[in-house]
């Protein structure tokens, strides 16, 4: 009846504006990345240099794109150097209205995190051209939900374990010379991109040394393998959170870290993996951030100078939202220690 009154054309552009009028009260006001730089660095960040892993898309594009506006030169670092040089092109592409040339700042590499020698290769290349490093995003990160199967490193260790964390401590470590040389603002800043899900890391009262522990690791029939896979995904942000903790204690005089949760549900191509996922995103991104958004509480950690170090933070503030049985002070210097014993090892017997 009312479609014959109005029109089914006139019917259909209603919905749309009123769908599209419901949507945009439903997304929250985050604030994006450049309004962090105007609150934080107002006078930019011109003479810096920064590295972003994961570059190529996501929260680390859009992180690599508000360093570069903000005047720092970004190193781009992603697996592969073919998405690595396009994520550059997109860069100056949307910075080309800049007075200054933006070509000059932005620069590639390929590592890939889950091959140790690839990150020393990464790791030679950036300090045969630069002294120090001013920020360091470890952005990079492997979701996995949906794979079904535990997939392992060419070292033998589980693969988000491997990339999210193992690979992100191997890459700081050959860059200490770089990040505890005192910076243009000040120490280096680390920022961590860890995440809320780091709570779906069960709590064990087992070592951290016996993580992934064999119960996780162990076929599963579906939907059990989803389960597995956000607890070995959260397992590795966990690690991601215990490590910046460590790292501010053990170098804490020379660099500031601090891991972040950038948002949750964004829509990356970390989560299109699998129809479920891909399907949840959807029905959820009314309530999530855009991946801009997302890139707001990196850039927040990296400019904000009233944080001193060890924080984890969450929509810019800090947050104690973590599980406090785990993260402890004990359980990140074993982690430690357990992951330094690990490469050790894999660069022995490599
Ligand atoms: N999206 C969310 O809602 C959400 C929520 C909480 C936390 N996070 C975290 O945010 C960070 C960025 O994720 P995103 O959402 O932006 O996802 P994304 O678009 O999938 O970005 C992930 C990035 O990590 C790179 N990467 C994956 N495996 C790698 C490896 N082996 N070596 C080097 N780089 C590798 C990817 O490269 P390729 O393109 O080559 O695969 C990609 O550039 C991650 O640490 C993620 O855990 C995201």
């Amino acid at each position: 009846m009312v479609g014959g009154v109005l029109g089914h054309r006139s019917l259909s552009i209603i919905t749309a504006l009123v769908a599209s009028i419901i949507y945009s009260r439903l997304r929250k006001d985050w604030p994006n990345p450049q309004e962090m730089v105007h609150r934080h660095a107002p006078l930019g960040l011109n003479g810096t240099v920064t590295i972003v892993t994961g570059a190529n898309s996501g929260v680390g594009l859009e992180t690599a794109r508000s360093m570069v506006r903000a005047g720092s030169t970004v190193i781009l670092a992603c697996r592969s150097a073919a998405r690595c040089q396009a994520a550059a092109r997109n860069i100056e592409r949307s910075e080309a209205t800049q007075e200054a040339p933006v070509v000059a700042r932005i620069l590639t590499a390929a590592c890939e995190l889950e091959r140790l020698e690839e990150v020393e290769a990464f790791a030679e290349w950036v300090k045969a051209r630069y002294a120090r490093i001013d920020y360091l995003f470890l952005n990079a990160g492997l979701t996995g939900i949906g794979w079904h199967e535990v997939r392992f490193s060419p070292s033998g260790l589980e693969q988000r374990f491997a990339v999210n964390h193992v690979g992100h401590h191997y890459l700081t470590k050959l860059l200490k010379p770089l990040l505890t040389r005192h910076a243009v603002h000040g120490r280096s800043r680390v920022v961590v991109v860890a995440s809320r899900s780091h709570k779906f890391s069960p709590v064990w009262e087992i070592p951290i040394q016996q993580l992934p522990s064999p119960a996780m690791l162990a076929p599963r029939s579906w939907p059990w393998t989803y389960l597995r896979d956000l607890q070995l995904y959260g397992l590795s942000k966990l690690c991601n959170i215990l490590f910046a903790k460590q790292l501010q204690r053990r170098w804490g005089d020379d660099l500031v870290a601090i891991s972040i949760h950038p948002g949750s549900s964004m829509n990356t191509a970390g989560g299109q993996s699998a129809l479920l996922p891909r399907l949840w995103l959807y029905l959820v991104s009314p309530w999530a951030k855009t991946v801009e958004q997302g890139a707001s509480t990196s850039v927040c950690a990296a400019l904000d100078l009233t944080l001193e170090g060890g924080e984890y933070l969450d929509d810019c503030a800090v947050s104690h939202d973590t599980h406090s049985e785990v993260d402890t002070e004990a359980r990140a210097a074993d982690l430690w220690d357990y992951t330094e014993n690990l490469l050790n090892l894999k660069i022995s017997h490599s």
